[in-house]
């Protein structure tokens, strides 16, 4: 099997994109999504409406955003996308001017309040340590059925390459499952963000969301530019 890395057609392509992206959260399904791209309600039909507001939303969010930089990896014998990725090149440190995302996903009350809290927890430990220009993988996938086949890889390998030639840092929060491709790829440890939003008075919503998505746990990542190659031991460091 061979994979092409493509740039992405807006017009065109979230559809596709946006239904790998959750085939790929959901096998094994990582709880923590639900505050990202939620599905409101049970069944078939709520999953295709969560997929299509996905769609929709991961446009805005690359018209509206011209540090964004989205790639498909296809592949060449099916014309499939096998994976995506969602690139941020900050040419400027990003957090001069910190804004909150507004969080339309979820109705106002306790469960938009609760991701709110999620998006500030989550953003932390990086608007702390990145407050300079940076590359930042914001998402990355590879489809279940194209997994450890060097998808994630080729990636890795584009954003190492920018990397270089930018001269400036790559940072990602990673989950479980994204540890091991980082770590081979000589990328350090910078801090471990257990997320666990609070509230003095939850509601019934808060409660709900908070019971279906509980704590998690992602690590902030870095990759000094210029930094080794895959198969150097990757340098772990503790939490600061
Ligand atoms: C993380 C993810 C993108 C990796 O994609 P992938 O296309 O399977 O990765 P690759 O095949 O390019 O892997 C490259 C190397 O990373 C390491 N690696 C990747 N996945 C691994 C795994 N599950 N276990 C051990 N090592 C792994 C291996 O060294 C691998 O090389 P090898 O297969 O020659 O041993 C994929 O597992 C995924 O989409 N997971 C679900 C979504 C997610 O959690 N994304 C990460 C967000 S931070």
């Amino acid at each position: 099997m061979t994979f092409e890395l493509q740039d992405i057609d807006p017009e065109v392509d979230f559809p596709a994109l946006a239904r790998c992206l959750f085939e790929s959260y959901e096998d094994p399904p990582q709880k923590f999504f639900h505050v990202f791209f939620p599905i409101h309600g049970t069944g078939a039909e709520a999953r295709e409406e969560a997929i299509i507001e996905a769609a929709e939303r991961l446009k805005l969010w690359r018209i509206n955003d011209p540090t964004s930089y989205w790639q498909k990896a296809v592949d060449t014998a099916t014309e499939r996308i096998a994976g995506g990725a969602l690139w941020n090149i900050y040419e400027e440190n990003p957090f001069a001017n910190p804004q909150s995302p507004e969080v339309t996903w979820f109705p106002p009350g306790g469960s938009r309040t609760f991701v709110e809290k999620v998006l500030e927890n989550h953003a932390r430990p990086r608007s702390k340590a990145a407050q300079k220009p940076h590359i930042y993988l914001f998402i990355i996938f590879t489809h279940p059925n194209y997994q450890r086949r060097g998808v994630g890889q080729q990636f890795i390998d584009w954003g190492i390459k920018k990397s270089n030639e930018v001269g400036v840092d790559i940072y990602l929060d990673s989950t479980p499952y994204g540890r091991p491709l980082y770590e081979v790829n000589s990328f350090e440890y910078v801090e471990e963000n257990v997320n666990i939003p609070v509230t003095e008075n939850p509601d019934e919503a808060w409660k709900e969301i908070e019971e279906k998505v509980g704590p998690f746990t992602f690590w902030l990542m870095r990759r000094p530019v210029n930094g080794g190659h895959r198969g150097d031991l990757a340098q772990r460091h503790e939490p600061v």
